[in-house]
């Protein structure tokens, strides 16, 4: 079974982009391949969170993940600290990645754009950490979004790199793993593009159906249609696209006739999507609540991760160690 690896910044609660976009996904592929999946708090680390914050943060993630329908018994579903060989490969990565090459990364380049007052070398070997997540599983696919793309390059070349300078074909060089068809963006319902965390636009997995109510009830529209079958503009599609991944196709063909011969009304349209959001989030939110407040069964879910990811990454690091020459006397 080829192995399937993503990491997941731990920050913040998730929406419904990173559900349909994302995590649905990773759900549906726990039984097709050997799946690990890890909360990326040594990444964190970059930003300096308050250690409360960072802890909540993690706990947070796992409980929404688990809620959402990742099943430890059929992943390795861990956190990055609990796995200390990521660190040790980490240091062999690092004296194989140029300081010129980590510079030249788009997203280094970004953050010292963003806060020239934090310029850590955490920074700058970001992309090493991230390989050395990677590659400590041998992982053969990691799902990831564009801004990722140059981090799984980087991968390869480290991959690449290490085999060649040691004569030895201890790593796979990792491709993106593509959700094909499945793969959706999820808009957001204010008009500008995507639903993000950063954009201030999300709608949340943890939310009462009060507070979803009211977001999607002041979603962005337009006057409405004039002429029969006419194209919808954005802030109209995207309710669309949102009611397309919520609905039964009876009720989205239902509003698209009304679109198309003009008689739609909007309120009626967002009525029924809250309703069908809700309808969506209120289980999760549900498991959301049982799962966060249960200490013993994510403490349970923590240690079994952090065993298979333990098992998996020690017998990596043995080889990585035998190839640059480190020897028991
Ligand atoms: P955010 O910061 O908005 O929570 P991230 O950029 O951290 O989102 O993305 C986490 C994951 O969720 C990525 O795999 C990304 O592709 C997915 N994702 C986030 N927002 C959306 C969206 N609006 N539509 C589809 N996928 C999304
Ligand atoms: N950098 C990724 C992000 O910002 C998170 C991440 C860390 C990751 N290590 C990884 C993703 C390994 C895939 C594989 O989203």
């Amino acid at each position: 079974m080829d192995t399937v690896l993503s990491g997941i910044r731990s920050t913040g609660h998730l929406h419904l982009g990173n559900y349909f976009g994302a995590l649905r996904n990773f759900v549906k592929i726990q039984d097709t391949y050997n799946c690990f999946f890890f909360i990326a708090d040594l990444h964190s680390l970059t930003t300096h969170p308050h250690p409360t914050d960072l802890h909540n943060g993690v706990h947070i993630i796992l409980s929404e993940y688990l809620a959402a329908g990742l099943d430890p018994y059929k992943c390795a579903l861990f956190v990055q600290s609990d796995i200390p060989e990521v660190c040790e490969l980490f240091v062999l990565l690092n004296m194989l990645a140029y300081k010129g090459e980590m510079e030249r990364t788009a997203s280094f380049k970004d953050k010292v754009r963003q806060n020239p007052d934090n310029v850590n070398t955490g920074l700058l070997t970001y992309p090493v950490l991230m390989a050395a997540d990677i590659l400590i599983h041998r992982a053969k696919y990691v799902p990831v979004g564009k801004d990722q793309e140059q981090h799984l390059e980087i991968a390869r070349l480290l991959a690449r790199r290490f085999n060649n300078m040691y004569g030895v074909d201890v790593f796979p060089e990792p491709q993106a793993f593509n959700f094909g068809a499945n793969l959706v963006k999820v808009p957001g319902l204010d008009g500008s593009g995507k639903m993000g965390k950063s954009e201030g636009n999300g709608i949340f997995l943890y939310e009462d159906d009060k507070s979803i109510t009211k977001k999607v009830m002041r979603a962005v529209t337009d006057s409405g249609p004039t002429e029969p079958n006419s194209p919808k503009p954005e802030v109209i599609e995207n309710l669309f696209t949102l009611m397309n991944l919520v609905s039964e196709s009876d009720t989205l063909a239902f509003f698209d006739e009304k679109w198309n011969d003009c008689s739609i009304r909007y309120g009626d349209l967002k009525k029924q999507l809250a309703t069908d959001i809700c309808k969506t989030v209120a289980p999760i939110r549900e498991r959301i609540d049982a799962i966060s407040n249960d200490a013993d069964y994510l403490r349970k879910v923590a240690a079994l991760g952090r065993d298979k990811a333990r098992e998996s990454a020690s017998a990596t690091l043995k080889l990585a160690r035998e190839a640059v020459g480190f020897k028991a006397f």
